[in-house]
């Protein structure tokens, strides 16, 4: 089980996301839970304010710092009777965080800390959060989104489908992309041509053995071709390095005339 709080200003922004599909099946089944918080709540004033100009005048809002420490306040009031495994983990999505990977996801699915999301919005948050509360930034790409919640989400999904029983395949996280640094090999279903495109043959052949082989060669192939950079020699074993040295051999297109099947096992 993993919980997370999300606070947030725009709790319409995430709340239909986290209702459907898998995240909506895994907080029924009881893997995951996440409260999503309005940040207004924990304004100080009337008007319920959480955004102000910034000192020294320039473009755009700033959120303010209180109402996000009353918010934190509140949920370790909230959770201090609670059994062990509720400590909280802060988490400040921004552009300047370290950079949100698969591995970073591994971590996050530690079940002994509530993951807190505190979404900023508008041009960023009083530098006095960051100060006063030492949140853990993380950013989910070198490029500027209007606020926290979209990256909040991406954590948040990114990490519950790796929760056991999440997905319907105990398998199918093991062999994501990243799960060991290979990019996925190609999938296919029902029917057996589209539009004058087949499916691999040897995916329609019933040889357990030649399909394992094939989609290695397939996510090697992906891989060489994608991210190279992805390709570490000291993760692959004899089997990979003859694939990958055939699929060098093969040239960069070979895999698109070949209808993917090509060259099983070689
Ligand atoms: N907030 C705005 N842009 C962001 C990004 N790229 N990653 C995380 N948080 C953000």
């Amino acid at each position: 089980m993993i919980r997370c709080d999300l606070i947030t200003l725009f709790p319409d922004m995430v709340l239909p996301v986290l209702n459907q599909s898998i995240l909506k099946r895994a907080q029924e089944k009881g893997m995951l839970e996440v409260r999503v918080r309005d940040l207004r709540g924990y304004t100080l004033d009337r008007h319920q304010v959480a955004d102000d100009a910034p000192y020294g005048g320039g473009a755009g809002m700033v959120m303010k710092a209180e109402p996000l420490f009353r918010a934190v306040d509140a949920l370790r009031r909230e959770y201090q009777d609670s059994p062990a495994g509720t400590e909280l983990r802060l988490l400040l999505p921004s552009p300047q965080g370290r950079p949100f990977t698969q591995r970073l996801a591994e971590d996050l699915r530690d079940e002994r800390r509530r993951l807190v999301f505190l979404c900023g919005h508008y041009e960023g948050v009083d530098e006095r959060v960051r100060l006063g509360l030492d949140p853990e930034e993380v950013s989910i790409g070198d490029y500027v989104l209007t606020g926290g919640e979209l990256p909040a989400l991406v954590m948040v999904d990114a990490t519950a489908r790796l929760i056991p029983g999440v997905l319907g395949d105990p398998e199918s996280a093991q062999y994501d992309s990243f799960a060991e640094s290979l990019l996925e090999y190609p999938h296919y279903t029902r029917p057996p041509e589209v539009r004058g495109l087949a499916v691999p043959e040897v995916l329609l052949s019933g040889n357990h053995e030649a399909i394992r082989i094939w989609r290695r060669k397939e996510a090697l192939r992906s891989t060489y071709l994608k991210r190279p950079d992805l390709l570490k020699d000291e993760l692959l074993n004899e089997e990979d390095k003859r694939l990958l040295d055939a699929i060098v051999r093969e040239g960069a297109t070979a895999h698109l005339s070949s209808g993917g099947g090509g060259g099983v096992g070689t």
